[in-house]
């Protein structure tokens, strides 16, 4: 049997496999079995969060890896050769959370939203404007990668620049920010004393945001 060279690696198939266990088993925990959410809601709400997390983690795998590499971290090949693919894959993940989200987007779900006249709060406004901004420039840095638009060397210069991709993760701290920050201040609060979502997802970026920081070039 031939040995696999460094370049056949790809590792993309069981971090995916690994990120949507841990996000979905992580809610179904806090919320079904720790919570008390009805399973009736798995299907939908529930899931929604798990998948709002996996989108998240291998979206920062995606922009993460290639910096702490340059940190002289040793990543893994397999890791490198799967970028592509996690990126892709969060990608997908968040615009099915974005279309659930806007189903389920009422008072009767998400009461901390919105004001006794049904209009959005201002924390609420921001987080969404924060998400729906996080979507768009996730979506424009996804068609960098087709053929026709990586001919336009300034558009693809300017959509992988460091400057670009920082500002770009901060607009996801700000949807998770606005949305979590009250919660997360008071672990009182928390549902059989496991963190919120929003707060795992605050600690994946923070990691990667550091390490693009430091290590993007
Ligand atoms: C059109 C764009 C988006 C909309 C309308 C949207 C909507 C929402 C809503 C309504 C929630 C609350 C979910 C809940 O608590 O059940 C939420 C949470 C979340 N969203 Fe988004 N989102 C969008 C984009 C994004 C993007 C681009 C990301 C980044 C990958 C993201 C990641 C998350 C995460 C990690 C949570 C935390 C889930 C939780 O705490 O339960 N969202 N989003």
């Amino acid at each position: 049997m031939s040995e696999q060279t460094n370049s056949d690696k790809n590792s993309a198939g069981r971090i995916i496999a690994l990120a949507l266990v841990f996000s979905i088993g992580y809610a179904v925990v806090r919320y079904h079995i720790v919570g008390t959410v009805p399973w009736k809601d798995f299907p939908f709400f529930i899931l929604n969060k798990g998948i709002s997390l996996a989108a998240f983690i291998l979206i920062t795998c995606n922009f993460g890896f290639g910096p702490l590499n340059n940190l002289g971290v040793k990543v893994p090949a397999g890791w490198l050769n799967a970028r592509k693919a996690l990126g892709m894959t969060g990608f997908l993940l968040v615009l099915i959370h974005a279309l659930m989200s806007f189903m389920l987007f009422t008072p009767a779900v998400y009461s901390k939203f919105f004001e006794a006249d049904g209009t959005l709060t201002l924390l609420a406004g921001l987080s969404m404007l924060g998400g729906v901004l996080a979507f768009v420039v996730l979506w424009a840095y996804n068609l960098s990668f087709q053929t026709h638009l990586r001919e336009d060397r300034s558009f693809i210069q300017f959509i992988t620049s460091r400057k670009f991709l920082l500002w770009a993760m901060v607009l996801g701290a700000v949807h998770l920010i606005f949305m979590g920050y009250q919660g997360w201040m008071t672990p009182s609060g928390w549902r059989g004393g496991i963190p919120p979502i929003s707060m795992v997802a605050i600690a994946f970026f923070v990691v990667g945001y550091a390490v693009n920081l430091l290590g993007r070039k």
